[in-house]
């Protein structure tokens, strides 16, 4: 669906803001873009929906160059920006339907109607936009972007400054989106939105594309998993015999922690519980904990380039 290949940007200014950008997108793809603050997501997707022109290096949109032959790119493209463009004095009704319009779609009330009530917006339809809170009136830009149906959707950080309800309808239209065979990709900085919607994860840190993967396969890879055990008496220091173990005990003395890894044959929770129990070390309870997505996109962009 879209395929970047060698892409720089330079600003005009001489900044350049991506550097060497190769990206497959597959069709149907759930997309998710992270990086920290000025890394180039905003330029990366501008310079596929032809907002911003890139140096060098192409883009093919379905085929089809985005620099080139941006019309028939931008027909198939919906953009939510991540700037609220101008406040406009038209309704969110009118709004909604002249973007159908704008690309050239025949009018379909029926479908601009079923994309306003899934942002919970119905209510809002003969509202002027200039009249709604900032949360609604990014709401608005959904529905302009879905109001088209794009096969080709880009969210550029669209809960960003929203309520936890929108943030949920929106998780609800990206995976209707995903039934209907929409290819999106999206910017954020809720990690664990990511986690909830993503089914790829691309990170971007100063321009450059640092790491693109499977989500669960980079949960896996790079997460850790850790299992802490509540003892019954506090414990001042882990047995030296425990050792290999690279035990943690808590503040308290009362909690346990190994940090083990679940792609190893065997984890050696077994022998340490076995252990444990020979140098009577009691315990009432347990848990288990992995590590986020949010910890490990922290670690990545810490590394030095
Ligand atoms: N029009 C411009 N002229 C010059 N520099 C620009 C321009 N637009 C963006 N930049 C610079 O390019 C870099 C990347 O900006 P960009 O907006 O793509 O980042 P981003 O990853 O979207 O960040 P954020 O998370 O803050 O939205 C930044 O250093 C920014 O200052
Ligand atoms: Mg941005």
């Amino acid at each position: 669906m879209l395929s970047i290949k060698n892409l720089n940007k330079t600003y005009a200014g001489g900044f350049q803001a991506l550097k060497d950008v190769d990206l497959e997108i597959n069709q149907g793809e759930i997309f998710a873009l992270l990086g920290p603050n000025g890394a180039g997501k905003t330029t990366l997707i501008n310079v596929v929906c032809g907002i911003v022109k890139p140096t060098s290096g192409s883009v093919l949109v379905n085929g089809y160059d985005a620099v080139s032959d941006y019309r028939a790119t931008r027909s198939i493209i919906g953009l939510v920006p991540q700037e609220l463009p101008v406040e406009t004095f038209e309704s969110v009704w009118k709004t909604a339907n002249f973007s159908r319009g704008l690309f050239g779609r025949l009018s379909n009330p029926d479908h601009v109607e079923q994309v306003l009530r899934s942002l919970s917006l119905w209510d809002k339809k003969d509202s002027r936009i200039i009249e709604l809170s900032g949360g609604m009136k990014r709401r608005v830009l959904i529905a302009k972007a879905l109001s088209h149906e794009p096969d080709l959707l880009f969210l550029d950080e669209p809960t960003a400054g929203v309520d936890v309800e929108l943030r949920q309808d929106m998780w609800n239209v990206v995976s209707s989106l995903r039934e209907s065979g929409v290819t999106v990709i999206l910017t954020t900085h809720y990690i664990e939105e990511a986690e909830e919607m993503a089914d790829r994860v691309g990170v971007i840190n100063h321009g450059e594309i640092i790491l693109v993967q499977e989500k669960v396969s980079l949960m896996q890879e790079l997460g850790k998993k850790q299992l802490f055990l509540h003892l019954h008496e506090p414990l001042s220091e882990v047995p030296t015999h425990l050792n290999p173990y690279g035990l943690e005990v808590s503040g308290d003395g009362f909690e346990l922690i190994y940090t083990y890894d679940t792609k190893e044959e065997h984890t050696g929770i077994t022998s340490l519980l076995g252990e444990l129990q020979e140098s009577g070390i009691g315990f009432n309870d347990l848990r288990t904990s992995q590590s986020s997505l949010e910890e490990i996109f922290v670690d990545l962009v810490k590394r030095p380039a």
